[in-house]
């Protein structure tokens, strides 16, 4: 989906534009993608996962743009992405129509500014203009600071995934549900 640029203003001075994925941003978009996955363990992918090829990440990304009911959102400082969100839809079926997936991360360089809550803020306007009527995620066991943002969001708990992940040293982590209606 492409939607209007925003302009908006960290908690630290930091101007920041919120705008829609483009293809050219593909190059930007890998690099952001391995520096985001090596600083959590709290995202689905290790950094040696991401594996894209410029021209594959291009596609996708053309993709994500043109998609009606998809979102890609990226957040740019001094032109270098600092987070992206996301928002894709449950099914083409009539049954989960109404409802759609979202998913965030920053570079930690950029947490607690107050970016988080502007992309969700901007996010959930968009997934009520593409017709959603609930949005859903799952946070890791463990990430007060994003379950702290989604219940500020107005995220309700409904249940648990057990052992949703498995790292590399061989132990696990729940992921906590949450839904909020649009
Ligand atoms: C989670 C994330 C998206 C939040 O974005 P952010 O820009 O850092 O969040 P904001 O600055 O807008 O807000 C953070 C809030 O959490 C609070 N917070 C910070 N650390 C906290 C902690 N350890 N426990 C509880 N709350 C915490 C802040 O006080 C602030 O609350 P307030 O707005 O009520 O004052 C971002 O930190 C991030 O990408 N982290 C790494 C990847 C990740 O965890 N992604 C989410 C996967 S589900």
């Amino acid at each position: 989906m492409i939607f209007k640029e925003k302009e908006i203003t960290l908690k630290d001075g930091r101007k920041c534009t919120l705008r829609p994925v483009h293809p050219q941003d593909a190059a930007g978009m890998i690099e952001y993608l391995r520096i985001v996955s090596g600083e959590t363990l709290f995202l689905l992918r290790n950094a040696d996962e991401v594996t894209y090829t410029i021209e594959a990440e291009e596609n996708i990304l053309e993709s994500k743009r043109n998609a009606p009911r998809e979102l890609m959102m990226v957040a740019v400082v001094d032109g270098v992405i600092a987070g992206n969100c996301g928002i894709v839809g449950k099914g083409s079926q009539r049954r989960v129509q109404h409802r759609c997936g979202f998913a965030i991360a920053l570079k930690q360089a950029y947490c607690d500014a107050g970016l988080g809550t502007a992309m969700m803020e901007y996010a959930l306007s968009l997934a009520k203009d593409m017709g959603y009527e609930q949005i859903e995620l799952e946070v890791v066991d463990g990430n007060a600071r994003a379950k702290h943002l989604y219940e500020k969001m107005g995220f309700k708990e409904t249940g648990r995934l057990l052992r949703s992940l498995k790292y590399d040293d061989g132990s696990y982590r729940d992921e906590i549900c949450m839904v909020r209606l649009l």
